[in-house]
C-alpha cells in the first residue's frame, strides 16, 4: 500500500486592482454580464466572461428553467458559446463572477462539479490549459493556472480507450 498525494496551488489578491490589466478588464466584463442572467428561481445571477486562443471574446451566463434541471450554469453556456462560434479553439482565460440578489457578493465562489468535467473535456479538446479567475461583485479574487486541478482523479475520454 502506498499513499498518493494531490496538491495545488493558486493565488488569491485582496482587489481586482492587483490582477494584470487583462485579467481585470475579462473579471469586470464577467461581474457585468451577470445582469444577462436568467436566474428567477435560484435569484442567484452568475457571470462568465472568458479571452479565447484566438483573441476573441466570448460570455455566458446561467440560465435557468422552470423544470429546475434543464438550467444550465453560466461556464457551460460559454463553453458551449465558445465552441459553437469557433470550434477547436481553446479558452486562456474565463472570469466568473456572480450577482447573489439576496444576499453578498464578496468573496469568490468556484464552479460545480459538472462545470469542472465540462472544463476538464473542453481543455483536452483544445489541448490548452485554462486559467480561471474568480471573483463576487468585490472583494477577493482567486487564480487557478490550470482547471483541471479543480478535477482530481478524473475520468476522461481516455479511460474508455
Ligand atoms: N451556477 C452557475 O451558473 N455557475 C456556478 O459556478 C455555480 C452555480 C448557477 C446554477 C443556478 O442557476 C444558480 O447558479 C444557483 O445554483
Amino acid at each position: 500500500m502506498k499513499n498518493e498525494k494531490f496538491r495545488f496551488s493558486y493565488q488569491v489578491y485582496d482587489l481586482i486592482d492587483e490582477l494584470m490589466k487583462e485579467d481585470a478588464d475579462l473579471l469586470r466584463k464577467a461581474r457585468k454580464v451577470t445582469q444577462f442572467a436568467y436566474a428567477p428561481y435560484s435569484n442567484f445571477r452568475v457571470g462568465a466572461y472568458a479571452k479565447l486562443l484566438n483573441g476573441k471574446n466570448v460570455s455566458g451566463t446561467n440560465q435557468e428553467n422552470a423544470a429546475y434541471p434543464a438550467g444550465i450554469c453560466a461556464e457551460r453556456t460559454l463553453m458551449s458559446t465558445a465552441s459553437s462560434l469557433y470550434p477547436g479553439v481553446g479558452i486562456k482565460t474565463i472570469a466568473i463572477s456572480y450577482d447573489n440578489i439576496k444576499g453578498k457578493s464578496a468573496r469568490p465562489i468556484s464552479p460545480c462539479g459538472i462545470c469542472r468535467q465540462s472544463f476538464f473535456e473542453f481543455q483536452e479538446r483544445t489541448q490548452s490549459p485554462i486559467r480561471i479567475i474568480l471573483s463576487g461583485l468585490e472583494g477577493k479574487v482567486q487564480v487557478i493556472e490550470n482547471a483541471a486541478d479543480l478535477l482530481p482523479l478524473v475520468f476522461g475520454a481516455e479511460d474508455m480507450s
